[in-house]
């Protein structure tokens, strides 16, 4: 049985990432939840040891939560390659790391096509974790996946990270070719949080 948040309740964010505070707000806007970031609550940002998004994610929930006392929600994603066994999978963050520290990710995303460049398989697929902890250990966990293939060379100036080397499936372009709202309708975020809706915020908010 899953257990759902209270309307109005107050719910952080276990993230330090502005942007993504303020784009997990807004999807909850319409449940009025009291939301707030990991980061302005000066929490610490806790180790990502596990080898699988949702692990990743319950890392993250668990740790604001307890720290907190209150619910706690946290997301982990990335881009997976068939061909490269699911690479970079929970380090796609991390191949677009430069050595001063900085994000590059045209190198990136070059480098899953140096690897990948020999394999006639193009699939591909993103991943989103979302996971809710409460104070007292209890997780709901959330995975949204969205298949496709990746392409070279990068394609669109919309979106961000890997979206110009992915089209998704029966689609022709590529995520950073289409609009925002076209992506929305179809991502692995928007799958992971319709599954968050259904059974874990409060009941559906008035029309
Ligand atoms: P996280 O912030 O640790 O979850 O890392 C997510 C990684 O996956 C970052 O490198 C993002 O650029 C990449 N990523 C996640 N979702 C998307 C997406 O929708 N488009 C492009 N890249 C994404």
């Amino acid at each position: 049985m899953s257990r759902r948040l209270e309307r109005g309740g107050r719910l952080v964010l276990a993230t330090h990432n502005a942007g993504k505070v303020r784009e997990v707000s807004a999807l909850l806007a319409p449940w009025g939840m009291q939301v707030q970031g990991a980061g302005a609550l000066g929490l610490p940002e806790p180790a990502e040891t596990e080898s699988s998004f949702l692990g990743n994610a319950a890392i993250k929930a668990l740790a604001a939560a307890k720290a907190t006392g209150l619910p706690a929600l946290s997301d982990d994603s990335g881009f997976s390659v068939a061909s490269l066994d699911g690479m970079p999978g929970v380090w796609t963050a991390d191949w677009a790391v430069q050595p001063d520290g900085s994000r590059d990710y045209g190198k990136a995303m070059a480098e899953v096509e140096r690897q990948a460049r020999p394999f006639p398989d193009r699939a591909a697929w993103f991943s989103c974790a979302l996971v809710l902890a409460w104070p007292d250990g209890h997780t709901e966990g959330f995975l949204g996946e969205a298949h496709g293939e990746w392409v070279w060379p990068p394609r669109g100036e919309k979106g961000f990270g890997y979206d110009p080397i992915f089209v998704p499936a029966g689609e022709a372009e590529t995520f950073a070719e289409m609009t925002p709202e076209r992506k929305h309708a179809i991502s692995h975020r928007a799958r992971a949080f319709a599954l968050l809706a259904a059974a874990c915020l409060p009941e559906p908010p008035a029309a």
